[in-house]
């Protein structure tokens, strides 16, 4: 609102304000009258368009809006919104003269005279299609990415699940043929149980490798940490040579945590990968999930945290390596067997919840990997 006592006019002329505003090429600029139709049309909202000053003048503004909009009241809402509000603001598709569609940001200002009196609306419209396809893309190609990365982790763990499941296979088929000669039914019995409880296991072991396969959306949602390291486990046990041991130690007790439950899986496995890769021949994972309050010494984050540790006991981080780790496509392992993808997709995912990613290493003893995840103090807390 203009108020008396801030001459408006003192400091630019009137026929400059309408230059200036006639220059702008990049914004549609025009007035409306109180009802809806144009007064006034700028380049800008010509190079828009599409439309000349003199074919526009004088129309209704739901000229603009597409048939479905017009149908729903749009424009009419707008303007209503901007009386009554004094400004409205929205976006979406509008059309052009030759009916292609562009999509627009707008705003909708309301203008008064000195006495307070309602002549006409300003309406400022810019065309950012192009904006909003490339953020478009940009979520498109996170979801690819996502999968890609994906697929890569089912790589991984696929060859270790595949001797697995010949293993159950051979439990299933050797008692089954037993079972077939057995005379005695006790025997029998045992054998049909063997049969039960390694086709159990396998189901199991599908079901898990599915779910994680089929999570798509990347979604945020309150989870039990110890959950997600339950799924996590049973999965990577399979993709471990026998030589390296996996210790878990997860607190009792742990707050919940907001996040994407298949996010998180893969983060850990990344982790997990890493690890396993770092130890040549013998060595030990370990594991270990707690609640930690932070003050500010972890990148400066306060309050409490969920803390998940992925240690190893291997070859450890060169220190000139060590500022490149998180890097996309950082890798220091042969082609074809690191992308140098795994520790970015942690570092971002770390970032997207308001948490943090550490690491500790001594080239020739273990790497230490701190996931810290905010906590959700106010629910109840897990049995896990
Ligand atoms: N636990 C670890 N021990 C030793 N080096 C590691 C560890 N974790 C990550 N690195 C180093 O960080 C690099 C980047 O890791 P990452 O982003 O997961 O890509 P990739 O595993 O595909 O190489 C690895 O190539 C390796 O040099
Ligand atoms: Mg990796």
């Amino acid at each position: 609102m203009v108020s008396a006592d801030r001459p408006a006019h003192s400091v630019m002329p009137e026929a400059r304000y309408e230059q200036l505003v006639q220059a702008v090429v990049d914004y549609a600029i025009y007035m409306l009258d109180p009802t809806g139709h144009v007064v006034s049309w700028n380049a800008g909202a010509q190079r828009i368009k599409g439309y000349h000053a003199d074919e526009v003048i004088g129309r209704h503004f739901a000229l603009f809006f597409t048939e479905q909009d017009c149908a729903d009241g749009r424009p009419a809402r707008l303007l209503r919104q901007a009386l009554e509000q004094g400004v409205a603001q929205d976006e979406g598709w509008r059309v052009r003269k030759d009916g292609t569609q562009f999509w627009a940001l707008a705003a909708l200002d309301v203008i008064r005279d000195e006495h307070g009196q309602v002549i006409g609306l300003a309406k400022v419209t810019r065309d950012i299609t192009d904006r909003r396809e490339s953020a478009l893309q940009l979520d498109a190609m996170r979801a690819q990415l996502f999968q890609a990365q994906k697929l890569e982790a089912l790589g991984q763990l696929t060859g270790g699940l595949a001797h697995d499941f010949n293993n159950l296979l051979t439990i299933i088929l050797s008692s089954a043929r037993l079972a077939v000669t057995s005379q005695d039914p006790a025997r029998t019995r045992r054998l049909l149980d063997h049969i039960l409880d390694a086709g159990q296991r396998g189901t199991e072991l599908t079901q898990q490798l599915l779910s994680f396969a089929r999570h798509r959306q990347l979604t945020e949602a309150r989870i039990a940490p110890a959950a997600v390291v339950e799924s996590t486990r049973s999965l990577l046990e399979h993709a471990l040579p026998r030589d390296i041991e996996l210790l878990e130690s997860v607190q009792p007790g742990l707050p919940m945590i907001e996040v994407d439950a298949g996010q998180l899986q893969m983060v850990l496995l990344n982790l997990m990968f890493n690890a396993r890769d770092a130890i040549p021949e013998q060595g030990q994972i370990r594991l270990l999930v707690e609640q930690v309050q932070l003050g500010g010494e972890v990148e400066g984050l306060h309050g409490d945290f969920v803390r998940f540790a992925v240690h190893d006991n291997g070859q450890g981080i060169d220190p000139l390596v060590l500022p490149r780790i998180f890097e996309p496509f950082f890798t220091t392992k042969a082609f074809g067997k690191g992308t140098g993808l795994g520790l970015s997709q942690v570092y971002g995912f770390a970032k997207q919840s308001n948490g943090a990613i550490c690491v500790s290493s001594q080239p020739g003893q273990g790497t230490c990997m701190s996931l810290y995840l905010p906590a959700c103090l106010d629910a109840n807390p897990t049995d896990g």
